[in-house]
């Protein structure tokens, strides 16, 4: 399980129950504006990581899928929920190939289709969690989801203070990027081994690896932001440099650049001001600073720490392909 290939395949094959789930809980509602916008983006695609890391986690706490499905998809759900919110914050137009759903339905049906998308993580948690998980460990299983979900607030402020805030160092960044994003991969893995009846210690073993796990991939996202091809991505390249974000690479370009290349990237950040010859300037500058090269070892340490993390944790084929799924976290392309 350590190619890409692979590991796509397993991705595709292992959510398919899933993507029927969420099929169940969105096709047919009334007004039909407010469910196809919610379901724009879910069948827009998505590479379904959260709730294959459910299943997966499941699994390797000895599990059956048909016990996480539920869980798995009320996760993917919650992750296309702040999706929908992020792009609007963010001012993106593409995400998953297609236009985003503030661009194609409006802003205010955006808010809407993502406030119906979080009301259905709930939905699909109390109504259908397997009869015999106790009432205890579902809300083990929702009091997790939560704090994960008040973690992503918090973490998207963050993000969305940084651009105009002096002094942003990497230690705010990883703060940032562990709320925004980390906590959502460590809610994952740790209501999978819930719906496992798993240990504290396994639970605790798994989330500490999806939380390595996603700064990693946090990292290799805004890497990815600016070196990737946009139709492979599909998503805006160069959109967090004109937003001004402040990604490990910026910071570390910020504070490594000497004058001509600090005008260069400054000029980036100038919202829609930029062109594209300046965001490809800042990006060839970044390079040239060693920015990129240092988030791709950075990104590369926090797997090192998330594969420590499983360490305890039994050897089964589920553990292989989580294993195999860190591996996919630092070397995709979209
Ligand atoms: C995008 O996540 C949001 C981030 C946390 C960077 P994914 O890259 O998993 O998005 P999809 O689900 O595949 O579209
Ligand atoms: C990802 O934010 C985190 C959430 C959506 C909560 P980003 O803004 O970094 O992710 P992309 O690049 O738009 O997917
Ligand atoms: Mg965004
Ligand atoms: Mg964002």
């Amino acid at each position: 399980m350590s190619n890409v290939n692979e590991i796509q395949s397993s991705l595709i094959e292992t959510t398919e129950p899933v993507n029927r789930f969420i099929d169940n809980l969105l096709l047919g509602g009334k007004p039909p504006q407010l469910y196809e916008a919610s379901r724009h983006i879910v069948i827009a695609g998505g590479k379904r990581l959260r709730p294959y890391l459910t299943i997966k986690s499941c699994q390797a706490s000895g599990g059956n899928v048909k016990d996480a499905v539920p869980f798995a998809a009320a996760l993917e759900i919650l992750h296309n929920f702040t999706l929908i919110h992020d792009d609007v914050m963010d001012h993106d137009d593409l995400r998953r190939g297609k236009p985003t759903v503030h661009k194609k339905f409006g802003e205010s049906m955006a808010i809407l289709a993502g406030d119906l998308l979080f009301s259905k993580v709930y939905q699909a948690v109390l109504d259908f969690s397997p009869g015999h998980l106790s009432s205890d460990a579902i809300i083990t299983a929702l009091q997790k989801m939560t704090d994960a979900i008040i973690l992503v607030c918090e973490g998207q402020a963050l993000d969305i203070s940084y651009p105009t805030a002096a002094d942003v160092t990497e230690d705010d960044y990883i703060f940032m990027i562990g709320a925004k994003t980390s906590a959502l991969f460590k809610a994952c893995a740790e209501v999978g081994a819930i719906a496992a009846r798993a240990s504290g210690e396994v639970i605790d073993a798994l989330g500490g690896f999806a939380w390595n796990a996603g700064l990693a991939f946090q990292i290799t996202d805004d890497i990815l932001g600016l070196t990737a091809d946009e139709l492979k991505l599909g998503k805006p390249v160069g959109s967090d440099l004109r937003e001004g974000k402040k990604t490990i690479i910026m910071i570390h370009g910020l504070k490594n650049a000497d004058l001509s290349q600090l005008t260069i990237l400054k000029r980036a950040m100038s919202g829609q001001n930029a062109s594209d010859e300046d965001i490809e300037n800042a990006v060839t500058t970044l390079d040239e600073i060693g920015s990129i090269t240092y988030a791709k070892n950075k990104a590369i340490r926090y797997t090192q720490e998330a594969l420590e993390s499983l360490k305890t944790l039994k050897e089964t084929a589920a553990k292989e392909e989580l294993i195999g799924l860190l591996k996919y976290f630092v070397n995709r392309e979209y």
